[in-house]
């Protein structure tokens, strides 16, 4: 069994990942183009439910429900109703937001619920079984959307959801053979068969019963069902069954957080991105804040001089992640502080062209309190000028890979964001101390970045993606490779990404894609480089406006990906 599991963890590991990668030559230079009104996601039934709703006049939080829910249908990998995530939204009047629906630790959670009787990180419980799920946020976070800025009725929203899953959708490709990889772990975690153990080909029909009447039970008693109804009822027996100490208490509890963005401005351009308990605010703008006072656009997209630069401001980033960040619940995060431009200079002081800082020789910053302190992403415009950027998530691939049959859907894994013992990295070799150790009702950190940019006070871009710890850089990158380098949405989705985050001090490449002779030069410098771990970073979806007005949607090409206007 332990053999299975560790084998198991590197899956959830690696499924995040798994997306084949395609040669760049035969790429779209420009993306999709519409005049009034786009939805970009990781699947094309999605977002033409989500440009379906805005045609028959529905706003972009109309469509944001509608499209998180198809999601769940057409993309179980990471769409979903048990896991949870983050919105960040403009109104048409400029009006700034966002919503928090990220899981929260069952009451029953202890600080070293995963360390042995040693105090051994027991890895595998954080990422498998009943004890990894945390209490799943999403169908709060749709209903506090609906309620605040949505406009149509609910059913009206989520009819076209059932009957997709009901009637089915066709399997791409992509999803069969991940299909194939998983069926048999889900098998054996979950102890059964089930809709997904079956096996699928590229082109069958799969239409999931189950789901489309737990989304008529949601239809027709609203948020209720999922937090106290029949709905909750099942999901906390199974979690139960096993192992888990969730409990119904848990569920009736968890409420949606409306937050305040973290906004910040970047060389003229305005950033509007998530707040605590997501590290991807707060990292972006630290990123882009020492990268500043450098001339990137001379110096050339993914050139000898922009990686360092860009490498060395995200492992001082993701150093102050690992010490200072969590749920604003529970710990004082100084966020003035960190992204103070005297604090950022500072950090960025050892920094020389020479050769690499090594993450040995680095921590997190001392703060001076100041006098005043497998995830998917969709991004939508409406034709009134709403904006909304979406990054949900289940964490690994199918999360626990826990499944519901009743209800047909997956749980989260998102327990395995928390820092279970200070020093362990945990899946995606984050590490983290006291200020994300695990306490009952928290929020885990995340790095989902759901982001949107102004420009000259218009709204400009709308943009986010999964990766775990990648997301921050991936979607750092896009940003640049449109405001520096002057690519099309479609070009900056669609460039070869790299990354650091501090610890491994190691900067990753997406293989196969930069200049040998660019990557030696890095190693000369002290730069460890690893072209081998990550056959994709990020899966980056975004909307840009054009001189003219009009929208480009940028569909990543690592996955199967979309951009629906009209
Ligand atoms: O919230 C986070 O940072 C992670 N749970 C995101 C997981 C993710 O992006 C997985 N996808 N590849």
């Amino acid at each position: 069994m332990k053999r299975f599991l560790i084998f198991f963890m590197m899956l959830s590991v690696l499924g995040c990942k798994n997306e084949t990668p395609v040669k760049e030559n035969i790429l779209p230079k420009k993306g999709v183009i519409a005049q009034q009104a786009m939805v970009v996601s990781a699947r094309e039934e999605a977002s033409k439910i989500g440009v379906a709703v805005l045609k028959k006049g529905g706003n972009a939080f109309d469509a944001m429900v509608a499209v998180e829910m198809a999601l769940a249908v057409t993309y179980p990998y990471a769409g979903n109703l048990g896991g949870g995530g983050f919105m960040v939204y403009r109104t048409q009047f400029g009006e700034l937001g966002t919503f928090d629906f990220r899981e929260k630790a069952p009451i029953a959670a202890s600080r070293n619920m995963f360390l042995d009787a040693e105090g051994n990180y027991l890895q595998e419980k954080s990422k498998v079984g009943g004890l990894a799920v945390g209490v799943p946020g999403t169908i709060a976070g749709l209903f506090a959307v609906h309620e605040k800025l949505g406009s149509l009725p609910i059913e009206e929203i989520l009819q076209p959801v059932v009957e997709l899953a009901r009637n089915g959708y066709v399997v791409t490709q992509q999803q069969a053979e991940r299909f194939q990889e998983f069926g048999p772990i889900f098998e054996t975690v979950n102890e059964e068969k089930s809709l997904f153990t079956q096996v699928f080909k590229a082109g069958d029909t799969l239409k999931n019963e189950a789901l489309a009447n737990t989304l008529q039970r949601i239809i027709q008693n609203g948020r209720a069902e999922f937090y106290e109804g029949e709905t909750g009822q099942q999901l906390i027996n199974y979690v139960q069954s096993k192992g888990g100490v969730m409990t119904l208490e848990d569920l009736a509890a968890y409420e949606a957080e409306w937050r305040e963005p973290l906004v910040f401005d970047y060389e003229g351009f305005k950033i509007i991105s998530m707040a605590p308990p997501s590290s991807g605010g707060i990292c972006l703008a630290q990123i882009l804040k020492m990268a500043a006072p450098f001339d990137l656009k001379q110096y050339g997209h993914n050139s000898l001089k922009t990686i360092q630069v860009l490498v060395e401001a995200e492992r001082r980033a993701y150093a102050d992640r690992s010490y200072y960040l969590g749920d604003p619940d529970f710990v004082e995060i100084p966020i003035d502080s960190l992204l103070s431009d005297p604090y950022l200079k500072q950090r960025m002081e050892g920094f020389s062209f020479e050769g690499a800082t090594p993450s040995s020789t680095l921590s997190y910053g001392a703060i001076f309190p100041e006098e005043s302190t497998e995830t998917t992403h969709f991004s939508i415009v409406d034709s009134l000028g709403n904006a909304i950027a979406v990054t949900t998530t289940l964490n690994a691939a199918y999360g626990s890979k826990l499944y519901v049959k009743e209800l047909g859907f997956f749980l989260n894994n998102e327990m395995d964001d928390f820092s279970a013992k200070t020093g362990e990295p945990n899946m995606f070799g984050l590490i983290g101390g006291e200020a994300n150790a695990i306490a009952p009702q928290k929020r885990m950190l995340s790095s989902m970045t759901p982001t949107l940019v102004e420009k000259d006070g218009q709204f400009w871009m709308s943009l986010g993606t999964p990766g775990g710890s990648t997301i921050i850089t991936s979607v750092l990158q896009t940003i640049l490779n449109v405001s520096e380098f002057g690519m099309t949405m479609q070009e900056a989705v669609d460039a070869p990404r790299f990354h650091h985050q501090w610890i491994p001090d190691v900067v990753q490449f997406e293989p196969d894609s930069f200049d040998p002779s660019l990557l030696k030069q890095l190693e000369a410098k002290g730069y460890t480089i690893d072209e081998k771990n990550a056959p994709v970073i990020g899966k980056v979806d975004a909307i840009l406006v054009r001189p003219d007005g009009s929208l480009e949607g940028g569909a990543d090409r690592r996955g199967d990906d979309t951009a629906v206007g009209f």
